[in-house]
């Protein structure tokens, strides 16, 4: 087992991680477990984390329906309302099983529940893994746009077991690979060049990768919890990406985050080639291999439309500036501001040929 170091909590990595959380829980001392989960998660991971982790066969379990579509303000009413009913108090640990929308809305439930109990993750898609249970942003989306209402609120403890993957589709792996390249693309060279020769779902999800991600992300994490500085490099492929996903949300297409992100990724490469942040070299490398791994999204003009408006309103952007993490060179970013829309309005008419 691999454990690395947080802010103020350990993140457990492969073999042994339900001996930690074993150990964990009997140090403790909570008055009690209350495991949110999905119908996903229940069914194919909690038996698997009962059978290890016996204290937990105690537990309440408040099982949610799956889907970016119930990350919202009416779930965290129905997951107050089972901790209420079922006695949870400030001593309570909220364990939350599933994958980013579950941590996510977990996290913001921990965060306002009696003005915040103990709550720890345990990962169980691959974007969860390396990216959405680590750094402490938890929130549900409001009126359609992501992440609207949240917190940041760190966990006590991370516990992630890779085996847990083994009944996400390939296309779920595909979603958290995106998170990964996102992260090697801004902080490690190195790690992106071997990236770049991995080619299948058990490639991208090895322990190896999932440990090098969190690695990387955790180092950000602890430098600039709050998103003063270098934080803002996580959001690189985020500005655009999140607003062709909220867009294409409102629209009930189908559309998975990681995705959207692979999309974010080539467009707002392509501004940064434009802008000079990248090289032609470099931003070819990091389309050929983007566009090995994902299909293009079609993007209609009604989309477009919806699109801009929500980049426009990121809260990412300063005052009416639009401000765009961009790679310099590989391996590290630049937070550049003052990014003309029309420049991102002619990408996004040129994404299908980048
Ligand atoms: N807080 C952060 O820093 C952060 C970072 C990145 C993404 N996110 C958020 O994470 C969310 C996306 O996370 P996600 O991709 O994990 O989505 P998700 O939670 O919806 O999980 C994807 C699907 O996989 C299913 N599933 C979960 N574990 C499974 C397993 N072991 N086997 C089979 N199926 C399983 C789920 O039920 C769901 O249907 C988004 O809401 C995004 O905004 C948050």
């Amino acid at each position: 087992m691999s454990i690395i170091k947080s802010t103020s909590y350990n993140i457990h990595i492969g073999n042994g991680c339900f001996d930690a959380l074993n150990a964990f829980l009997k140090k403790s001392k909570c008055s009690g477990y209350f495991i949110i989960c999905d119908e996903n998660s229940f069914s194919h991971c909690l038996p698997t984390l009962l059978f290890h982790v016996p204290l937990l066969n105690d537990a309440e379990i408040i099982e949610l329906e799956s889907g970016e579509d119930k990350k919202t303000l009416e779930t965290c009413l129905q997951v107050w309302g089972a901790l209420t009913d079922t006695g949870a108090d400030k001593k309570s640990l909220i364990i939350n099983l599933g994958g980013g929308v579950i941590s996510d809305l977990g996290g913001f439930v921990a965060s306002t529940f009696k003005r915040g109990i103990d709550f720890i993750n345990i990962p169980t898609t691959l974007l969860s893994m390396v990216d959405a249970s680590v750094g402490g942003k938890t929130g549900v989306d409001f009126e359609g746009i992501k992440n609207h209402i949240g917190t940041t609120y760190e966990p006590k403890g991370i516990f992630v077991n890779p085996g847990f993957l083994e009944t996400l589709s390939e296309r779920q792996i595909r979603n958290g690979y995106a998170e990964i390249i996102k992260i090697a693309l801004i902080a490690d060279f190195m790690f992106w060049k071997k990236l770049t020769k991995l080619k299948s779902a058990a490639e991208f999800s090895s322990e190896l990768v999932i440990k090098r991600a969190i690695e990387l992300k955790n180092d950000i994490v602890k430098k600039d919890l709050r998103e003063r500085n270098i934080r803002k490099s996580l959001n690189f492929g985020h500005s655009i990406g999140h607003a062709l996903e909220s867009a294409l949300l409102e629209q009930k297409k189908d559309i998975l985050h990681g995705e959207a992100i692979a999309a974010g990724m080539l467009m707002e490469g392509a501004i940064g080639l434009s802008l000079q942040t990248i090289s032609s070299k470099e931003f070819k490398m990091l389309s050929n291999y983007i566009n090995s791994i994902y299909t293009k999204i079609k993007i209609s003009k009604d989309t477009e439309k919806l699109l801009m408006n929500y980049i426009i309103h990121d809260k990412k952007n300063e005052g009416s500036e639009l401000c765009f993490a961009l790679p310099k060179g590989i391996g590290t970013f630049e937070l550049v501001c003052g990014i003309e829309p029309l420049l991102v309005k002619k990408t996004l008419e040129n994404y299908q040929q980048l």
